[in-house]
């Protein structure tokens, strides 16, 4: 297992909508054991295959905040939206691809998903709270869509601004 660096706004590759993964091999289980790694490392509660710079579809992520309780790490293959509920939700969204930045998002408060596991079997489970909103965000991410476009262009422009102004100093660095 390995930590992989994370990719930052703006990247071209997180601008991507991905293909399927075909099939599960062992090398989507090695990328699925890293992103898992990576993303307990930075820490985050959610992280996407783009954002490691693999354009395929395929996202993990682990909404348990209370750190005495059990992880339940997710690992979400092929995944679709089948279900969503007219209630909308507002939740304050970062991502690990724009660090410290932070904007309220609103979307369905429940979504119902299904997916591909590592098993190679379909699952379907019905998301609610942060794993609700964490899951479409996600899902986003294997469309090119990051949190930010859910904005108006003015806050994505001045965020878009910060962010490259930031990777101009890390290369500096
Ligand atoms: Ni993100």
């Amino acid at each position: 297992m390995s930590i992989r660096p994370i990719l930052i706004h703006p990247d071209p590759r997180l601008k991507k909508v991905c293909p399927p993964v075909p099939a599960v091999t062992d090398e989507i289980r090695q990328l699925a054991d890293d992103m898992l790694a990576t993303m307990y490392d930075a820490p985050g509660v959610g992280l996407a295959a783009p954002q490691v710079g693999v354009l395929t579809r395929l996202f993990v992520m682990d909404c348990i905040k209370d750190e005495d309780a059990a992880p339940r790490p997710m690992v979400l293959i092929n995944p679709e939206i089948t279900w969503r509920s007219d209630e909308q939700h507002t939740y304050e969204e970062g991502c690990l691809s724009i660090p410290e930045h932070y904007a309220e998002v609103t979307r369905p408060a429940r979504v119902r998903m299904r997916w591909t596991g590592l098993d190679a079997q379909t699952h379907e489970e019905e998301f609610d709270g942060l794993w609700a909103t964490c899951a479409q965000h996600e899902l986003d991410h294997l469309d090119g869509r990051l949190f930010i476009d859910h904005l108006g262009p003015m806050k994505r422009q001045l965020i878009t601004r910060k962010m490259t102004k930031l990777k101009r100093e890390r290369a500096r660095a």
